[in-house]
């Protein structure tokens, strides 16, 4: 499976690992940290970025991607849609049916409100779903919210707005509490304890699995949890505006059928976005990890609203996405793989940082081997080894079949034995560091009655995110969200319902001179193949 180059490179790999183990590298320092970001973090490349020329936002920057679904029209100018006539009334509408939107539909019903989905995709067609390595809180005895809370903020770079954080990690406890009630099938030792592990940057041993699949573990039980309730789901149904009403709150959203072509309309006391990504966007044209939906819509239908955006110029890349196969190329590697004590080593067989650097660190790290030609040759470019081999010697035979089931499989289908063979990787579009910007009860602070959960959120994580705390993040502001958004529902007065918001933006377009003629959100990836 392997070219004779790699298997070249292979050797060396394998000629310094008694090394290797023997002599760990070192944690970079803060100055080495920060030089390092600045020389190779995709971040700090100017061309991949470019000013947002309208709306709550403007003058700052965001990827160049994003920005043209920004300065886009609403396809809703040309296709006009009839307000008055309403297809569907309920008290909350969740759009987006991954794990935020789930679990903030499970809670608003449990809270008596009348709540429905919509989803472009299916019920679990989410980055939830992709979710490998597991989910952080501090639960155990020897941890405590606050060092998870130092723990994440610093990771961040101390740019986590407090009142967000806080509530992740003073929560987090309770939601692996409520997720194993619903049921999910976390990793325990024989006495029925939690088996934890560590991930980049954590100081503590809080990261709760499911073997290599915990996102999908979660997700089929809140999409259980969802359908045992009989709470609506309207799915392959995609929200193209948010609607307001004459008092300026929000008051619904005009949903596209995505198989008939058809507009309906739902009017809704409060709104939640949980939309999740935008790794469909292929920013610096990096592959990703993310599913096939992650196209950014909540952030546009948000933004053309009038909610600000937050660190939406702040994107993580997964330090070890697949470089090799190329049928693979991006698919994730979890973070897991180096928890459980696989080195990241160069072509030359040299371990040049330690595995366990936060995300942005690691991804640097391995874009600048390669930039130096320490790299090994892929078709698609370049990738460094990740010494899979050395699980089995730290945990013993069978670690990685009981450990991380999924990914050897995966590599065994295409002829790589990753218990004998190390495997070859390359940062991968993984996760949005930024979005909405909301307050700590999960409202936005510019639409009344709209609130935002999940990764379409921005703030919670700061400017980059520690592995685990997104699988969190959505269970503690999907549920929140919900149970605000049923609280508030009771008491909200609609008035009449109108789009003018995108008259608005369009006449901002028009005076910044950008007629693109183009539409957004994008509801799809650019190359999806658009046939009814
Ligand atoms: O590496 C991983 O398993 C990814 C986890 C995460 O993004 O939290």
């Amino acid at each position: 499976m392997f070219t004779a180059e790699m298997r070249e490179s292979i050797k060396k790999v394998e000629a310094t690992r008694k090394e290797r183990m023997a002599t760990e590298p070192r944690r970079m320092t803060a100055e080495e940290k920060d030089t390092l970001l600045k020389a190779y973090h995709p971040d700090y490349r100017a061309d991949g970025f470019a000013e947002i020329k309208v709306g709550p936002n403007k003058g700052q920057k965001a990827p160049r991607e994003l920005t043209e679904l920004l300065h886009s029209n609403s396809r809703l100018l040309k296709d006009k849609v009839d307000l008055s006539k309403v297809d569907y009334e309920t008290d909350v509408l969740v759009i987006g049916g991954g794990g935020a939107g789930s679990s903030a539909a499970i809670e608003a019903n449990e809270a008596g409100a009348d709540v429905m989905i919509v989803t472009k995709l299916r019920i679990g067609d989410a980055n939830t779903m992709m979710a490998e390595g597991g989910i952080q809180a501090a639960d155990k005895e020897n941890d405590s919210p606050v060092q998870h809370y130092l723990d994440a903020f610093g990771g961040g770079h101390f740019a986590a707005r407090p009142e967000l954080l806080r509530r992740l990690v003073m929560e987090a406890p309770d939601a692996i509490k409520w997720l194993n009630e619903l049921g999910v099938m976390f990793d325990k030792d024989e006495d029925g304890r939690m088996v934890t592990t560590h991930g980049g940057g954590t100081s503590r041993k809080r990261m709760h699995a499911c073997k290599d699949y915990s996102g999908a573990e979660i997700m089929r039980n809140l999409r259980d949890e969802v359908l045992n309730r009989k709470i609506p789901v309207i799915e392959f149904t995609s929200a193209v505006e948010l609607i307001k009403d004459d008092k300026g709150q929000v008051a619904g959203a005009v949903l596209l059928n995505m198989e008939t072509g058809d507009y309906l309309v739902a009017r809704a006391k409060t709104v939640v976005i949980a939309t999740g990504g935008a790794g469909r966007l292929h920013y610096q044209n990096f592959p990703t990890s993310n599913h096939y939906g992650a196209t950014a819509d909540g952030l546009i239908l948000g933004y053309r609203a009038g909610a600000p955006l937050l660190y939406q110029d702040t994107i993580q890349y997964h330090p070890t996405g697949v470089a090799y196969p190329s049928q693979l190329f991006g698919a994730l590697v979890t973070e897991k793989v180096r928890s459980l004590g696989a080195m990241l080593v160069n072509k030359d067989g040299e371990a040049y940082a330690h595995p366990l650097e936060t995300r942005d660190v690691s991804a640097s790290a391995i874009i600048r081997e390669c930039a130096n030609g320490k790299g090994v040759d892929t078709p698609q470019g370049k990738g460094v080894w990740l010494d899979t081999p050395m699980i089995e010697i730290i945990g013993g035979e069978g670690t990685i079949e009981k450990r991380i089931p999924a990914m050897f499989r995966m590599y065994l289908n295409y002829g790589i034995d990753m218990r004998k063979d190390p495997i070859l990787v390359y940062p991968t579009l993984h996760y949005q560091n930024g979005g909405l910007e909301i307050g700590g009860e999960g409202f936005t602070k510019a639409i009344d009655n709209l609130l935002v959960a999940g990764e379409a959120v921005g703030g919670i994580h700061g400017r980059n995110r520690l592995m685990g705390n997104s699988l969190l993040d959505i269970i503690v502001f999907g549920r929140n969200a919900g149970k605000a958004a049923a609280k508030k529902a009771k008491t909200v007065e609609l008035g009449a319902m109108n789009l003018d918001h995108i008259d608005a933006y369009a006449k901002e377009l028009e005076a910044a001179g950008l007629e693109t003629g183009k539409v957004s959100p994008l509801l799809l990836p650019k190359y999806a193949r658009h046939e009814r």
